[in-house]
């Protein structure tokens, strides 16, 4: 075959390949094989040499028409195949504007919190105010100054997280150190004492801290509601009013209430109150007499402690027993909340079930 021949037939065959080519890459390696270093084409470029004198001018002539051939048709496919990639990487990017959004769940405020912002409603109704004081506490708030000295046998009611000093000395274990996890909100009261004139009405809602394994009815951190109440002339009386009150609004009208004696180191007298129970109305068994197990066939629920504030307990906070008296009660926020929704295990508060949370 003549020269002008195969590269008229490279000519074409290129041009099917540039045509048939549907990627930039693909139409790069198209390039490469005719117009690279090594080339098909290429070859003939440096092969002129060797060309007969009398063919030279036309095999020249077909050579440099199948190149401009073939780089013009490489100029065109490159655009096209660019625009269409860019086109296409476009495509994939979008947004589409049309698509129906993905619905966001609604949250929901947690029944912890519910019930404390409940409970403090009810007493900010009476006219209390909100006290507060830190979770990280000296063992002087949190048992010292609250008529329960070292080894006071109350004491061991409340297993205690104690707090390592940072400072290097890691001699604070049990018993060592003096600062702990309050066990208690009743701590505030101290820090009301000391902070706030008298007559003093205040709730302190609270997180609080214990050695406990959580089971259906401990949790090692949990909620409370402290009150506490230093004026003139207040008696046991006021006490029971007082949180009769609570209890109506809380539980509602139907529920009773009752005082039980009882021991706590800051009161004396002490007492814990009991409400009757939604589940069986008090009556301590159900329809068809079997024992209800939400008050174990008692027909009450215990859901706080309280008592008249020990005289003790003003005197180490500098108030004149003699001239003032008060009361002070505490009420565990996660049982109040189970009790009212006969929820039969805390903790299911703290389980993060949607299912469970979004009922309330
Ligand atoms: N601090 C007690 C506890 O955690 C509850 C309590 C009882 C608080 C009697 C009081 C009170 O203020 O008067 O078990």
């Amino acid at each position: 075959m003549a020269i002008t021949d195969e590269l008229s037939a490279l000519r074409e065959s290129t041009l099917a390949d540039i045509a048939a080519a549907d990627t930039t890459a693909a139409l790069e390696t198209v390039r490469v094989a005719v117009l690279g270093k090594s080339g098909t084409l290429t070859g003939y470029l440096r092969s002129m040499g060797s060309v007969p004198k009398e063919e030279r001018a036309a095999v020249g002539k077909a050579v440099n028409e199948a190149r401009a051939a073939v780089e013009e048709a490489l100029g065109a496919a490159k655009a096209r195949l660019e625009a269409a990639e860019l086109d296409a990487a476009i495509d994939a990017a979008a947004v589409d504007v049309t698509l129906p959004g993905r619905a966001q769940q609604m949250g929901t405020r947690h029944l912890i919190n519910a019930i404390t912002d409940e409970i403090s409603e009810i007493f900010l109704g009476l006219g209390y105010s909100v006290a507060t004081g830190p979770e990280v506490e000296t063992d002087w708030y949190n048992f010292t100054a609250l008529n329960a000295p070292a080894d006071h046998p109350s004491r061991s009611m409340q297993d205690t997280f104690y707090v390592r000093d940072l400072s290097g000395d890691t001699a604070a274990v049990r018993g060592e150190s003096d600062v702990l996890l309050r066990t208690q909100t009743s701590g505030v009261q101290v820090h009301a004492m000391e902070d706030e004139e008298l007559p003093i009405y205040v709730i302190a809602p609270g997180k609080v801290y214990r050695r406990d394994v959580a089971d259906p009815s401990h949790l090692p951190q949990f909620t409370q509601v402290e009150g506490l109440v230093v004026d003139k002339n207040i008696t046991f009386g006021d006490l029971k009013g007082t949180l009769e009150y609570f209890c109506k609004h809380m539980f509602g009208p139907d529920r009773k209430t009752r005082f039980r004696a009882h021991f706590f180191p800051f009161t004396e007298p002490s007492a814990e109150a009991d409400v009757s129970c939604g589940v069986c109305g008090g009556t301590g068994h159900t329809h068809d007499g079997e024992r209800c197990r939400m008050c174990k066939g008692t027909g009450w629920l215990e859901i706080l402690g309280c008592g008249m504030v020990d005289p003790n307990v003003l005197e180490m906070s500098n108030i004149d027993p003699e001239v003032y008296s008060g009361f002070a009660f505490g009420v565990g926020v996660e049982r109040v909340a189970c009790l009212k929704y006969n929820v039969p295990d805390l903790r299911m508060l703290l389980e993060g079930d949607m299912r469970f949370l979004r009922q309330f």
